[in-house]
């Protein structure tokens, strides 16, 4: 196990037009489960193919810990990868297909025994170790993909790219549970890739979500939800997302839609410039009704979808859709009017789609006004 260091790596399979990856300095740190997450096209196989020497990068230099392997091939990275769709050879039994792994690199007898029956025993694949690999389903095919990547134990780093995809929903869930049984088992560095937020949140210990070939934000599970540093984020994780609307500061005061709605608060030591911005907090925190120290934000209520545990309220803010996300004993009625407030320490405030500050209350105790 190592830490992977990436510096300045990107990619771009065009001869430096576009960046399938752009340019990044991060690490991943050792035996720690990440779960990289963004949609399709953001660049998460570039990065993936790129740590296990199958591409290599047009830009920057990977460590294993202090051993540079920029120009080591995957051969000798010593990365355990599994990829979407099942490889395995189909004329091996499941138990030589687990095994051969272990027997390439010359694993005493014994031992290559002992792993591959505690990796078939955790997948559930013990009724079928001698079978012929080409007579399982697809998706249990990718189990024993799944099981060959996982059956080594000197790995510097276990890399799974969308490995369910082809397995049965209900089975999906036990496997991931398996998944983190294994790594707390074996204390392998994992990245899971996924476009799936809920399987990204139920499995990472840190989720890392990647747009448009950039890393926009790595954190819990819980720091992406609470704090989101990047409209994308806001969007991305949560069902539904978070809402953004367009707003203004003034005076040291964030306006929306003509309404005063909190003080402007930068997450830098210097003030926030005044001007366009946008503000963004998450239907769980956004307020309707007439309590909140300021009057709130008018709205008109467009509708609402009853979901059983809770209600989602669309609403309109001076032209702009918004949901807030109520209890579900409340009733509040399309065509009426509301008042939405803020949420001040979860609501945020954007620039470039990046994240610059937050709302303190109107009649803050720190007794300063809209100057
Ligand atoms: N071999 C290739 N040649 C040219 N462009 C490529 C190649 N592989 C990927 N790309 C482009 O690079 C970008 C990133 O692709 P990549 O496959 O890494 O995305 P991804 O996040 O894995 O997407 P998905 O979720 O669909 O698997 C995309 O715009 C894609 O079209
Ligand atoms: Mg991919």
């Amino acid at each position: 196990m190592a830490d992977i260091r990436l510096e300045g790596v990107g990619h771009s399979y065009d001869g430096g037009r576009t960046w399938a990856l752009r340019p990044m300095t991060w690490t991943w740190q050792s035996s720690r489960a990440y779960a990289l997450l963004g949609p399709s096209g953001c660049g998460k196989t570039t990065l993936l193919n790129i740590i296990s020497g199958l591409l290599s990068p047009t830009v920057g230099r990977i460590f294993f810990d202090d051993r540079e392997v920029t120009a080591v091939p995957t051969a000798g990275r010593n990365i355990a990868q599994v990829f979407q769709f099942p490889v395995l050879y189909e004329e091996m039994s499941v138990y030589d297909n687990l095994a051969f792994p272990l027997r390439n690199r010359k694993y005493p007898k014994a031992e290559i025994d002992q792993r591959v029956r505690r990796v078939s025993q955790l997948l559930g694949l013990d009724d079928h170790l001698k079978r012929r690999s080409r007579r399982l389903d697809p998706g249990r095919q990718q189990i024993v993909s799944l099981g060959r990547g996982l059956v080594r134990s000197e790995v510097a780093a276990v890399l799974l790219d969308e490995p369910l995809t082809v397995v049965d929903p209900a089975l999906k869930w036990t496997l991931r549970s398996k998944l983190k049984e294994i790594h707390r088992d074996t204390g392998h560095t994992l990245i899971y890739v996924t476009h799936d937020q809920t399987e990204a949140l139920t499995f990472a210990d840190e989720v890392v979500v990647l747009n448009e070939g950039a890393i926009v934000q790595a954190g819990e599970p819980t720091e992406l939800f609470l704090s989101p540093a990047h409209e994308f984020v806001g969007h991305f994780i949560g069902s539904p997302g978070m809402n953004v609307v367009p707003a203004e500061i003034a005076g040291g005061v964030v306006r929306v839609a003509e309404t005063d709605v909190g003080q402007a608060v930068s997450d830098q030591e210097d003030e926030l410039e005044p001007g366009p911005v946008r503000i963004g907090v998450r239907p769980e925190f956004a307020r309707l009704g007439g309590e909140g120290a300021s009057p709130g934000l008018p709205v008109r209520v467009t509708g609402v979808d009853r979901m059983g545990a809770y209600n989602l309220v669309h609403v309109r803010a001076g032209g702009h859709p918004m949901i807030a996300k109520t209890e579900a004993d409340t009733r509040f009625a399309p065509d009426t009017e509301e008042f939405l407030h803020f949420a001040p320490d979860r609501a945020f405030l954007f620039r470039d789609s990046v994240r610059c500050g937050s709302i303190s209350p109107l009649d803050g105790l720190d007794g300063k006004g809209a100057s």
